[in-house]
């Protein structure tokens, strides 16, 4: 399975602070916020990972991430000039999905729980049809929209609807078979402009072949696009690390765990950011291994 973490937009919630720098390249708490989603990407076990930008921020993220190697994954960048929404995803990167299947996430959006790891390797698993997480909020008509029955199987899907049939929303992790980028391309741009998710998600809904995972009580699924929503998502993370003693989304920890790298790899890569407790942490893990 291939990874594409979009990254790409002008972030004008966030103005004037995206005027000079990507919205996911903010810090969230002691990382860029880029590290959060690429860590889901890679506790799914996907190594292949395109990231999609703008043609102002890709040298950024080229110079954070390099070509993924040190990290024992391969990146690749794709410019997207405009944002013409979230599925115009799979025509950017056509190319990088080739025969594949393809797990998608936003730039912008963390998450946090426990079994995510099996979770997500369930999903990655599953190559038929699309797999959607749904979550549940107070404020659904922010997001798209899961209709369920009384069992709890999807019936129904919306975008931002003003009278949402649910509170589960539709978050910005979604994996898909290779038809993804055949019923990308037959899309004709919603009223907003945009090449619609969504749209996307109805298609295999209509052949019946959507499945929706629940991220229930107990897991955390932040969006980061507001200044709230941004500072929110820090204090979360610092609460976290500093009561448990452990570092979420670091992904030299990741890397090693997974098998992608070996210990000394690992601590090579935190000596080279010694200075910081980031640096100092992941020396740490790769001593405790
Ligand atoms: C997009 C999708 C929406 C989804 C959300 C998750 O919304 O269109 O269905 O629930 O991401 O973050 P947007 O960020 O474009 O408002």
């Amino acid at each position: 399975m291939k990874g594409i973490i979009l990254a790409g937009g002008h972030g004008t919630r966030l103005h004037p602070i995206t005027l000079g720098i990507s919205k996911q390249l903010l810090p969230v708490y002691d990382k860029p916020m880029i590290y959060y989603p690429l860590s889901v990407l890679m506790l799914a076990g996907i190594v292949d990972i395109e990231i999609i930008s703008t043609p102002r921020d890709l040298p950024a993220f080229r110079q954070l991430l390099g070509d993924g190697s040190s990290l024992g994954l391969s990146l690749t960048y794709a410019e997207q000039p405009e944002p013409r929404g979230l599925a115009d995803a799979f025509l950017v990167s056509e190319k990088h999905i080739g025969g594949d299947s393809v797990m998608l996430i936003l730039g912008d959006n963390v998450f946090h729980g426990p079994g995510f790891s099996a979770t997500l390797q369930r999903a990655a698993s599953r190559v038929e049809g699309c797999v959607l997480f749904g979550y549940p909020v107070h404020d659904p008509d922010r997001y798209g929209v899961a209709e369920v029955d009384e069992d709890g199987v999807l019936v129904g899907l919306q975008e931002k609807p003003a009278s949402p049939r649910s509170n589960l929303a539709i978050t910005g992790l979604y994996a898909y078979d290779n038809e993804v980028v055949e019923i990308a391309r037959s899309l004709q741009p919603s009223a907003r402009g945009e090449l619609e998710i969504t749209d996307v998600n109805r298609a295999y809904l209509a052949r019946g072949s959507a499945e929706l995972v629940l991220l229930g009580r107990g897991f955390v699924w932040l969006d980061t696009g507001t200044h709230e929503s941004l500072i929110e998502a820090g204090q979360y993370v610092e609460i976290l690390e500093r009561r448990q003693g452990v570092r979420i989304a670091c992904i030299e920890e990741i890397a090693l765990h997974m098998g992608y790298i070996d210990q000394d790899t690992c601590h090579r890569l935190g000596r080279r950011l010694a200075k910081s407790p980031y640096g100092q942490y992941v020396m740490d893990v790769a001593a405790a291994s």
